[in-house]
């Protein structure tokens, strides 16, 4: 089974990772789309957070990484890919979850979401989480991969130098 799991991304977080992995054992070959929310103003390009993605799922043999603009449900049958995967961390995600799946299932009826329930340690962090802890001087160490964590510094630590 194909599935994909897409996201904003901004940047990935061991959240996203938690569910990449486990999703990663449940399909033959997992894809993580980076798409685009139109309510969302983003910090990272799409190409760094390719590169971002891409290096932290490099020991996951069966996970690639793609970028898109447009439907979710368009990219799935442009890669033949039956299932939707995405995290629920809370209720405030089921929520959401729930009226996205059911505009994707009224887009497509043949692209089946499936969620999975968050890991419980990592279910209070969110890419605004860990930008907000970052720009206040923080360090995000346990809550991004590592090569996230040395990109998101950079980023922030720069931009704030040129303010
Ligand atoms: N662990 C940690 N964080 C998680 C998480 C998890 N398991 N699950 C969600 N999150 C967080 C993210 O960090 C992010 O935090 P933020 O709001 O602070 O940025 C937030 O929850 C959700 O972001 P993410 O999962 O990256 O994606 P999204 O909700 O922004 O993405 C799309 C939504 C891209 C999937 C959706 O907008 C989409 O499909 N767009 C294309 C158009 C379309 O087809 N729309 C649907 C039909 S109308």
């Amino acid at each position: 089974m194909k599935a994909c799991y897409p996201g904003t991304f901004d940047p990935l977080t061991n959240g996203h990772m938690d569910i990449i992995e486990r999703a990663a054992e449940i399909a033959d070959e997992l894809i993580v789309a980076i798409m685009v929310n139109p309510d969302k103003k983003v910090l990272f390009s799409v190409l760094e957070r390719i590169d971002m993605i891409t290096e932290s799922v490099s020991h996951l043999p069966n996970v690639s990484v793609v970028a898109a603009e447009g439907l979710t449900v368009d990219l799935c049958r442009r890669l033949g890919a039956s299932v939707l995967v995405r995290g629920i961390r809370a209720v405030m995600d089921y929520e959401y979850e729930l009226q996205q799946s059911t505009a994707n299932m009224m887009l497509d009826d043949t692209i089946e979401s499936i969620f999975l329930v968050a890991t419980p340690e990592l279910s209070f962090i969110s890419s605004s989480v860990v930008k907000n802890l970052v720009l206040c001087g923080g360090d995000a160490e346990k809550f991004v991969p590592a090569s996230v964590n040395r990109i998101l510094k950079e980023k922030i630590h720069g931009n704030r130098s040129s303010l």
